[in-house]
């Protein structure tokens, strides 16, 4: 089959995925080893049967649901590629938006801790930024953690060290900031039934008390692991961004704000701490 003809029969197979062209062509490519630009250079080159079989081995999957990144392997964030796995959560675009806060909040030598760093998305795509500042990721999930440091190695950063703790347990010192994409979807939530989300671990997305259980130990908490005048930025759901101001008001933090998402919704809300009255 020809390389057109195989993309335009797969986009017709995925009639339930919203990006069926684009899921087609990135899951080809990946059966090539070449870039999606191949695709369109060379559309008359005729696969060979190995290579359609591949592609229909993942179509397979990607029709019952599987998402892509988990399909191929790897999914890109900040312009980097990031191997990613079903122990933690596919890196989403919206969460590029923390990273572009915390850059410019940061001092090219600052201290920094990601919580629940999974890929290391957060923290190796500061430190890519950032070659002198102090980087920490952690995460409880010893599977997460490996990952984490592949993906280190991959992107050769040697100014982050990756380790295993649940939220602070093991954490030592002060930061100049702390970031946190944490699990905050109420278990009730319709959203798990859907999408790429049914095949992440719960373990990355749900957290008790609406959502917010850990939002409130990382709030909490974060005060003792804080310099003076360091930030606090977390993600949140986009109905969440009210009560995570009030937990920041009520464990004292000052200048707190929310910016919003892609979508125009409310998505990271940011304080910081002014140390002990
Ligand atoms: C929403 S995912 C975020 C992953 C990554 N930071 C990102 O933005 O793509 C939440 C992460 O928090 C981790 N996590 C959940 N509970 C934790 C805990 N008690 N301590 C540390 N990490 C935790 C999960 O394993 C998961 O990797």
């Amino acid at each position: 089959m020809r390389i057109d003809a195989a993309v335009l029969r797969a986009k017709s197979l995925l009639i339930k995925s919203d990006s069926a062209l684009l899921d087609a062509q990135v899951l080809l490519s990946f059966v090539l080893q070449k870039e999606s630009v191949y695709l369109m250079t060379w559309p008359e080159k005729h696969l060979t049967e190995s290579q359609q079989k591949a592609y229909e081995v993942l179509l397979v999957e990607r029709i019952k649901g599987v998402p892509v990144a988990y399909l191929t392997g790897i999914r890109e964030f900040w312009s980097l590629p990031f191997k990613v796995n079903n122990s933690t959560l596919i890196p989403r675009p919206d969460t590029e938006i923390l990273v572009e806060y915390a850059l410019k909040i940061c001092s090219p030598q600052a201290r920094i801790l990601d919580l629940g760093t999974g890929t290391g998305a957060i923290i190796l795509s500061i430190a890519s930024e950032l070659p002198n500042a102090r980087c920490s990721g952690v995460d409880f999930n010893a599977d997460a953690v490996q990952l984490a440091i592949e993906n280190r190695q991959i992107l050769k950063l040697n100014n982050v060290n990756i380790y295993q703790s649940d939220w602070f347990s093991q954490v030592e010192g002060r930061f100049d900031l702390i970031v946190s994409n944490p699990p905050y979807i109420d278990k009730n939530d319709h959203h798990l039934g859907e999408g790429d989300v049914r095949f992440e671990p719960l373990s990355a997305l749900v957290a008790p008390q609406k959502g917010l259980a850990d939002i409130r130990i990382i709030v909490a908490d974060a005060r003792s692991h804080l310099n003076e005048n360091a930030t606090l930025m977390i993600e949140h759901g986009f109905e969440q961004g009210k009560e995570v101001r009030n937990i920041l008001r009520l464990f004292d933090f000052d200048e707190i704000k929310t910016v919003h998402d892609y979508a125009q919704n409310e998505r990271i809300s940011m304080a910081i701490y002014r140390g002990l009255k």
